[in-house]
Formats: structure tokens, C-alpha cells, sequence
């Protein structure tokens, strides 16, 4: 038996890395999967990929009306919103005192900003249609603690965390589990992109901090966007209907909570 058989899922950022994964490992699950993102191109080239009825949504989760026309889609296309994955984010990082107003805004806007207003969105329109639903938002190891050099995106990822927690409580009158995953380092572009930034800030080659931060998760290695998979499934399925307001971690040890 699929575990999410029959359901309609809402992914943000899923034309790559982990909220690919998570539409891929969906649909083999029996949902039925709409990819948001802002970069539409390869939204379709990740739904055409994943084939069995994955489409694309042009999503950019700053701005109000392309949420709520995206939420308008699903509804028209999936008959309404079972699931909700908040996994568009950004990155950046700098020394605190180069820290910018501009690099501040656009990762509140699209980290904070962008899963509030997604999730109420998607919440309001559950709530209307009275079946209840699972909101999932990816939050960080990096939002359980400072980090030297990241300070907004840690910031972040700390209010992704506080927000799950206080939308878990309220929505649950309704019916919508609300939590949160916490990876701790996962390979793929999004990490490369990582590892250019700390190469040009610390005076690293390319790959030196991959490595060093690969070789110090207990697990042994870095996550892979398929390691997630497992407790995206599990928190949008029926055994996850008593789980509310929690952050797991899922990054081969890196924090204990
Ligand atoms: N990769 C890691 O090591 C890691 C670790 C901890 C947490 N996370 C979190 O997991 C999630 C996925 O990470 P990833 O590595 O797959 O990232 P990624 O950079 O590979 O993918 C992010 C996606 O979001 C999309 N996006 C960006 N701005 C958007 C906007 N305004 N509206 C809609 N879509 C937008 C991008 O086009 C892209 O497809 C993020 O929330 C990230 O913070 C990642």
C-alpha cells in the first residue's frame, strides 16, 4: 500500500536538490505532486522527469499573489491541498560586520516571510475545504544554533523553527499537523554554491570545506537529498496524525536534541 496514496502535494523549490527528491519519493508514493518555483524552465524539466501527473507551478514565494495563485492551481488541478513542503530557501554568508541590509531582506523574504505566508495560504485553504492536511517546513541544523559566518541564514532557519512551533499549536484545531525537518548538511548545488562561499571567505580551495565538514558528521559522510525522504513521507502520512510543533533531525548526528 503507497503511503500517500490518492493525496495532493504542494512543494516549493522543487525544481532541484532536496524538494526534488521529496516530489520524486512523493509520486512513488501515490501523491500526486505540483513543483513551485521560481525558476519555471526547470520546474517542467523536474515534473516531465518525475512523470506520473507532477506538474509544474510557478511559484515565487515572495510575493502574495503568485502563493495564491499557485495554491489556486493545485486546487483547480488536484481538487485541493492535502500537503504542503516549504522547501524554497536561500543562502548566503559573510563576516558580521560585512553583513548587508539586502542580504538580510531577501532571505527573511523568501526563508520567513516566504514559509509564513505559504503556509497560511495553504492552511486557509485546507481549512476551507475541512479535510485537515500535513505542513512540512525545512528548517536547518543551522537554525538551532549561530555559526560564525551565517548568521542571517541561521536566523532563519531559528524562526522557521519558532514559526512551526506556533502554527503547529494554532492549526491543529483544524486538523493541520504543522513540523519541521532539520538537515544538517546535504551534497548537491546548494551545497556547492556553499562551499564557493566559504572558499572565498575562509581562503579555501574549492572542496576543502565539503570535505571538512563531511568528515565531521558522525554518520561518517555528507547527507544525501534522499536521506530526507524517509521523514517527508512520514510526516505527511497518517502516522504522523498525534505530531505537532516538532523539528526532526535528520543529519546523521550532527545535533542532539
Ligand atoms: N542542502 C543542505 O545542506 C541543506 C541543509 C539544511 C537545510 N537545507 C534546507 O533544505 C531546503 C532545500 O535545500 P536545497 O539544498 O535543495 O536548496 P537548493 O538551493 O538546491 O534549492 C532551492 C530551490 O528553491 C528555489 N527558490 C529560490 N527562491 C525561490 C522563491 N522566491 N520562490 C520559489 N522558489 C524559490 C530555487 O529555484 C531552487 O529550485 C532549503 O530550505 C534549505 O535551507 C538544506
Amino acid at each position: 500500500m503507497k503511503r500517500l496514496e490518492g493525496k495532493s502535494a504542494l512543494i516549493t523549490g522543487a525544481a532541484r536538490g532536496i524538494g526534488k527528491a521529496f516530489a520524486a519519493r512523493y509520486a512513488d508514493e501515490g501523491a500526486t505532486v505540483a513543483i513551485g518555483d521560481i525558476n519555471m524552465a526547470g520546474a517542467e524539466a523536474a515534473a516531465a522527469e518525475i512523470g506520473r501527473g507532477a506538474y509544474a507551478v510557478q511559484l515565487d514565494v515572495t510575493d502574495q499573489a503568485s502563493i495564491d495563485a499557485a495554491i489556486a492551481t493545485v486546487e483547480e488541478k488536484s481538487g485541493g491541498l492535502d500537503i504542503l513542503i516549504n522547501n524554497a530557501a536561500l543562502f548566503d554568508l559573510a563576516p558580521f560586520v560585512d553583513i548587508t541590509r539586502e542580504s538580510y531582506q531577501r532571505l527573511f523574504d523568501i526563508n520567513v516571510a516566504g514559509t509564513l505566508f505559504t503556509m497560511q495560504a495553504a492552511a486557509q485553504s485546507m481549512i476551507k475545504r475541512g479535510q485537515g492536511g500535513k505542513i512540512i517546513n525545512m528548517a536547518s541544523q543551522a537554525g538551532r544554533r549561530g555559526e560564525s559566518l551565517v548568521g542571517v541564514y541561521c536566523a532563519t532557519k531559528a524562526a522557521v523553527i519558532s514559526l512551526t512551533q506556533s502554527a503547529g499549536l494554532n492549526l491543529i484545531q483544524h486538523g493541520i499537523n504543522v513540523n519541521a525537518i532539520a538537515p544538517g548538511v546535504v551534497d548537491g548545488e546548494h551545497w556547492d554554491g556553499v562551499d564557493a562561499l566559504f572558499a572565498k571567505h575562509e581562503g579555501l580551495k574549492p572542496g576543502e570545506k565539503k570535505a571538512a565538514v563531511s568528515a565531521a558528521v558522525p554518520f561518517g559522510r555528507m547527507g544525501t537529498a534522499e536521506d530526507l525522504t524517509g521523514m517527508a513521507v512520514f510526516l505527511a502520512s497518517k502516522e504522523a496524525d498525534y505530531i505537532l510543533a516538532q523539528t526532526y533531525n535528520v543529519d546523521g548526528g550532527n545535533w542532539m536534541s
